[in-house]
């Protein structure tokens, strides 16, 4: 996704804006990907219309939510930490009550109220729809909960509230769950089965977006290149499908010429795009679009063929090439970043070595790493010892972050004496007289305010960077 948000962000509450008849106080903060934060603005919404306003207040809050992730053991320790936090709240506020959606509902189900005696309410992904009737059990006494994973569910029909929102920039999810069974993941056990979101309902939502002055969508999915409209059902239905549906089906390649299309000013995002699912036309019609932004986020999770194998990644290091030339060949300006692996089941010192010498073949722009976490239920825990010493995994953590570092060095220095389209976004983090935005490669640049204000696309001539900056100095885009 575009990848797991900034641990900035991470536990944002999201406010909205205040209806007058409302009278209840929902918190809400999210953890995880950027699917969680989408889905926060979803669920926010379904209890707009049940009375509820967004409150950045945790202590008067009426209704706690929290939106989890089951990625890493890690992710699962933070929301306990959240949990034992509202519980102090709720001794001074008995009448709060407290529930947990997304990824860690799913996964323990209704094991979190006996674990977790604070908490009232337990829904999973696909079951949002379902919070006015689970709030009403609530409401009488009773502990509610709903986590069955759905075939069709989209929220399709549901527009999204923008929650602390920065008006620039949105997400718009196009797919839910995930097909692709790689045993080291639990987001195919906790999303469900892979489904597409009907095209109409995503173009009506970038032309609303438009229409309230956003510059910038991110289309989001777990796998994006998979997404597959043929009239509603699986992914893995299509085979079933009817001549005309296959023959009319959108594809993502598709879907991103109609959203490039019907907004032609509108900067396009897309994340998370799987190495076996990554399509040439999806790489064509990125070249042939200037509003589909050049970066792809193209996470390999190992170098080595050995390893890859054992991930049920459905793609050699070989492949991994052919694709990543092609990326090269077709867009030259196009940015590429990772996501890694440490310490996967049975990887050896040769096997941290073919991860760090492809690192070395595609020099990503940046990347997002982690030593491997067992998850319970996974292919990799139930066929697998996770046998790699933690403190193994943390030395072959740091030599890919090491090299993660020179190689995004070496890329923003490429920037240098350059000049660079930038979308202003908010103030910069270190200084109230700067600007920051992003580039069309998804690299932050920051430069003086002038008279510049946020949504603004200007040039940037770049004068100096860090790994992760570019610094530079703005002047208008000719249009
Ligand atoms: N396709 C998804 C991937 C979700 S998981 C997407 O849209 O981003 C995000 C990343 O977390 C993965 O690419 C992987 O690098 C990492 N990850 C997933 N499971 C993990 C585990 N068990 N241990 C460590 N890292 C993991
Ligand atoms: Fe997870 Fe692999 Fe899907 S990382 S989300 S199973 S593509």
């Amino acid at each position: 996704m575009e990848k797991f948000i900034d641990e900035s962000k991470q536990g944002e509450t999201l406010a909205l804006e205040a209806k007058k008849e409302n009278t209840r106080k929902l918190f809400i903060e999210s953890y995880g990907c950027s699917m969680n934060f989408s889905d926060s603005e979803i669920v926010a919404s379904i209890l707009h219309k049940e009375g509820y306003n967004t409150t950045q207040k945790l202590e008067e809050a009426d209704l706690v939510l929290v939106n989890t992730c089951s990625i890493r053991d890690k992710a699962e320790q933070t929301v306990r930490k959240r949990l034992e936090k509202y519980n102090a709240v709720k001794r001074i506020n008995p009448k709060m009550k407290v529930g947990v959606l997304g990824c860690m509902a799913e996964r323990l189900k209704s094991k979190f109220l006996e674990e977790e005696k604070i908490v009232d309410l337990v829904v999973g992904p696909d079951a949002y729809k379902d919070l006015p009737n689970l709030l009403a059990e609530v409401e009488e006494g009773r502990d509610a909960i709903n986590v069955i994973l759905s075939k069709d569910e989209t929220y399709g029909d549901i527009s999204p509230v923008r929650l602390n929102s920065n008006g620039v920039s949105a997400f718009v999810s196009i797919t839910r769950g995930c097909d692709n069974m790689c045993t080291f993941c639990v987001v195919p056990f906790t999303r469900g089965r892979e489904r597409s979101r009907d095209p109409q309902s995503i173009l009506e939502e970038v032309n609303d977006l438009w229409s309230k002055g956003y510059k910038e969508i991110t289309l989001l999915g777990q796998n994006v290149d998979s997404y597959l409209w043929y009239g509603g059902g699986l992914k893995k239905d299509f085979e079933k499908a009817s001549d005309i549906q296959k023959a009319t089906a959108t594809s993502f390649s598709n879907l991103l010429e109609l959203c490039a299309k019907a907004q032609p000013k509108m900067r396009i995002r897309f994340s998370t795009s799987n190495p076996q699912d990554l399509t040439l036309d999806v790489i064509e019609t990125m070249a042939k679009y200037k509003n589909i932004c050049d970066h792809i986020h193209l996470p390999v999770q190992s170098g080595s063929n050995r390893i890859l194998k054992e991930m049920n990644r459905l793609h050699t290091r070989e492949q991994y090439f052919e694709l990543i030339d092609n990326i090269r060949r077709i867009l030259p300006n196009c940015s590429i970043s990772q996501d890694m692996i440490a310490g996967f089941p049975t990887e050896t010192e040769a096997d941290h070595e073919d991860t760090l010498s492809l690192m070395d073949y595609v020099k990503y722009n940046f990347g997002y790493m982690f030593t491997y976490s067992e998850r319970p239920g996974t292919m990799a825990e139930r066929k697998l010892e996770d046998d790699v010493p933690e403190a193994v995994k943390k030395r072959r953590l740091d030599d890919i972050v090491q090299l993660q570092r020179k190689h995004s060095e070496l890329r923003t220095k490429g920037y240098l004496n350059t000049t660079v389209e930038v979308l202003i976004e908010r103030e910069s983090k270190k200084s109230d007289k700067e600007w920051s935005g992003r580039t069309s490669q998804n690299i932050v640049a920051v430069f003086p305010k002038q008279h510049y204000k946020i949504g603004d696309l200007v040039n940037v001539t770049i004068t100096d960077c860090t790994s992760a900056t570019l610094i530079g100095e703005a002047s208008p885009i000719a249009t």
